[in-house]
């Protein structure tokens, strides 16, 4: 198969997880053995044939640095799950725009250097896909990423919760541009918001009438502080949205990020919690604590998304593309139910 060529903005803890992933499922031969993935390879690709060709920070620790070093450098607390070889690729000072958050400034230091000029980086690294990994409160950041994609031919992937694959306007200028972009905040492999809405989907099939029910978490992430700072509201916004879009009628839903926790470091606790009544109004609750580490939950359905990218380059399909958004995204142009963006997925694959 033809190298899948990528370029990241932003060398965090989800890239962290995602670059490692790529070095350890790269290496397996066997469909079994690939605990973890999904599939180890998706329409032909194996994660051995995804090569990062670019990266972009801002952090002193990490640009001028291989990208196999700097996904390890702090304020990154990922697990390591794999000691990834020097890649030849230096991670590059893009601009900082509102990278940096009032309670990020004392975390990340800023490098002196001047920011290179990305566009020209990513047209001569080759990079056919930009995986946006920036603070979910780089609003501008993102945009000006996204920008970039644009000048240099790339299909944009929006992790962030910023609004760009949703956006209408968005969706237009990567449509006229003839390149594929998917967003906006991806949906974790093992998230609180899919087993929260598979939860209140299966109750509410069963016949019970759920009247409450909320998800509160805490991390240990840059990404949680940051979130405390900027973007709680929007995630809460995106999150409650999405939880209720499970449900077929209107319940008391709050869904969002609550609190940053130092020493979790990279976990993640989630509590869920849900009341309802069933047979003759009696009444019900659930109780549940999720734990997991943020930077492998990233890792998985990144490695997908990237593949299906590629797949949408392939057939020429341009703007938002919504098998894609709305399967790995918890923010697409059109939101759908779990089981048919899923229907969807598979039916864009084959
Ligand atoms: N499971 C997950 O980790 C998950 C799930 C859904 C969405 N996301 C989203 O992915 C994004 C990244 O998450 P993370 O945990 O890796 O965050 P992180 O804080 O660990 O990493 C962000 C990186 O971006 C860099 N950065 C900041 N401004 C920059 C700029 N202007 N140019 C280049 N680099 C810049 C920082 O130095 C840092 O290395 C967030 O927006 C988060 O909401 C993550």
């Amino acid at each position: 198969m033809a190298k899948i060529k990528i370029a990241l903005a932003g060398v965090g803890n989800s890239a962290s997880s995602t670059i490692q992933g790529l070095h350890y499922y790269g290496n397996l031969a066997n469909e079994d053995k690939s605990v973890g993935l999904r599939s180890l390879t998706l329409a032909g690709y194996h994660p051995r044939d995804i090569e990062p060709v670019a990266a972009f920070d801002i952090d002193t620790r990490k640009v001028g640095k291989d990208l196999s070093k700097a996904i390890f450098a702090e304020p990154n607390n990922a697990v390591k799950i794999f000691e990834v070889p020097e890649l030849g690729i230096t991670v590059q000072k893009g601009q900082v725009l509102d990278g940096v958050g009032r309670f990020l400034k004392d975390m990340v230091r800023v490098d002196a250097s001047p920011a290179v000029d990305v566009t020209k980086i990513l047209k001569e690294s080759g990079a056919e896909i930009l995986v946006n990994l920036l603070p979910s409160g780089a609003v501008q950041a993102s945009q000006w990423y996204a920008a970039q994609a644009l000048h240099a031919g790339c299909a944009f992937i929006n992790v962030t919760p910023v609004r760009i694959a949703s956006d209408e306007g968005w969706a237009k200028r990567f449509k006229d541009a003839d390149l594929p972009i998917v967003g906006d905040d991806l949906i974790d492999q093992v998230g609180a918001t899919t087993i929260h809405k598979t939860l209140l989907q299966l109750l509410s099939k069963q016949g019970v009438r759920i009247s409450q029910t909320y998800q509160l978490d805490v991390g240990g992430g840059t990404e949680s502080l940051d979130t405390l700072e900027r973007s709680r509201k929007t995630k809460r916004l995106t999150k409650t949205k999405t939880v209720q879009s499970a449900l077929p009628y209107k319940a008391a839903v709050v869904a969002g990020t609550t609190d940053y926790v130092d020493f979790l470091q990279n976990r993640r606790d989630s509590y869920l919690w849900l009341e309802g009544s069933y047979f003759g109004g009696a009444p019900m609750e659930i109780e549940l604590r999720l734990c997991t580490l943020d930077g492998p939950n990233a890792g998985s359905v990144l490695l997908d998304v990237i593949r299906a990218v590629k797949v949408a380059l392939e057939r020429g399909d341009a703007g938002a593309v919504l098998s894609i958004s709305a399967y790995a995204f918890k923010q697409p142009l059109q939101m759908l139910p779990l089981e048919e963006a899923r229907r969807l997925f598979e039916r864009f694959l084959q």
